[in-house]
């Protein structure tokens, strides 16, 4: 038996899917009355949005009845409509035989989906009942209009374990040497003369458990001095393993950016990537870009190193001294459903 190399890889990392909420599409690609396919997180999605309320239903492709794939169906009022035999299902996935008939049949697998600040997210969940045990948190400057819309960016796809985002935020050895050099942002092109002072920081929060934050604060140093004034603020927040991750970004004296980065597996070892990000009115577009651009920029430097890496848990022996150990600690609450291959946390957590 051949193995492919990206088999081989994807034996040394932990299961491919950790529960959490993902992103499966843009809110905008999905209209009342639309329906389509997704395929990732090892599972086939309908995807339709109702007609009458607006409501994001996202069920099993394939039709409880025959096996009919529904994504190629129809939108009738709040319900999809199987193209085959006329099947109908509701976003909580309760079927009827007949349009018009009041039974029940069964109930299709489903997963909870909603609306995030133009993502649709969906809660992945190991067990069959795809109750969140946790909500993604409003934002109150996005809600009151303080911070507005200014773009988005699909990266594409990206040969990496989800777990590889986690683990860098709290591998502040590579800073100095991935992230030293200043880039142009949206580029690789180095600008050798300036470099990036960093202070990271990593913790959990103390009521979430499934939160844990990343910090930078990053300084310029120009020609070997160091310039106080550059210094910046970044809080990056985990809402779960990775999936979903919010970056707020302090500029002095002007205001406040949000992003969201998202991470969604198509494959064991392929991410759709994309940013969507969020700025105070008066933050000009040409600092917007340049911040969103220059995260972009240096996150693509960490993405070349995970495209071909295998995964390691702590060495033997090194475990106490190695800051990935409490961050596994921590991802271990993702699969909650047994013990789990290559982590470096025993199942206790311990
Ligand atoms: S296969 Fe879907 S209604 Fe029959
Ligand atoms: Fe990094």
């Amino acid at each position: 038996m051949t193995v492919s190399p990206t088999r081989d890889r994807e034996l040394t990392y932990p299961p491919p899917y950790p529960d959490g909420w993902y992103r499966i599409a843009a809110s905008e690609e999905i209209r009342p009355g639309d329906v389509r396919h997704v395929q990732c997180l090892g599972e086939q999605i309908a995807l339709f949005r109702s007609k009458t309320d607006g409501r994001i239903g996202a069920v099993d492709a394939f039709c409880p009845h025959q096996g009919t794939n529904l994504a190629y169906g129809e939108v009738k009022g709040d319900r999809l409509q199987c193209p085959f035999h006329g099947w109908q299902l509701d976003a909580d996935g309760r079927a009827r035989s007949h349009p018009d008939a009041e039974d029940q049949p069964l109930v299709h697998r489903c997963w909870e989906a909603i609306d995030y600040y133009g993502m649709i997210m969906m809660y992945r969940s190991s067990g069959r009942v795809a109750e969140a045990p946790y909500r993604l948190p409003c934002q109150p400057n996005i809600d009151s209009r303080q911070l507005v819309y200014r773009g988005q960016y699909d990266a594409g796809e990206v040969d990496m374990h989800i777990i590889e985002f986690a683990e860098n935020s709290v591998d502040f050895q590579h800073f100095s040497n991935i992230h030293r050099v200043m880039r142009i942002p949206w580029t690789g092109i180095k600008l050798p003369w300036i470099r990036i002072r960093h202070r990271p920081s990593w913790s959990l929060d103390d009521e979430l458990g499934h939160v844990s934050y990343f910090g930078d604060e990053a300084t310029l140093e120009i020609g070997g001095r160091v310039y106080e004034r550059t210094r910046s603020r970044a809080l990056i927040t985990f809402l779960g393993p990775g999936s979903i991750v919010r970056f707020k970004f302090q500029i002095p004296r002007i205001g406040e950016i949000i992003m969201f980065q998202s991470h969604t597996p198509v494959e064991p070892l392929k991410q759709r990537v994309s940013f969507r990000w969020f700025a105070a009115r008066r933050v000009p577009r040409i600092l917007v870009s340049y911040v969103i651009g220059n995260w972009i920029s240096q996150w693509r430097r960490d993405a070349a190193i995970w495209k071909s890496k295998i995964y390691r848990p702590c060495p033997p022996g090194t475990e106490e001294a190695d800051p990935r150990r409490k961050m596994h600690q921590w991802y271990r609450q993702f699969y909650p459903d047994g013990p789990v291959a290559n982590l470096s946390v025993s199942n206790d957590g311990g």
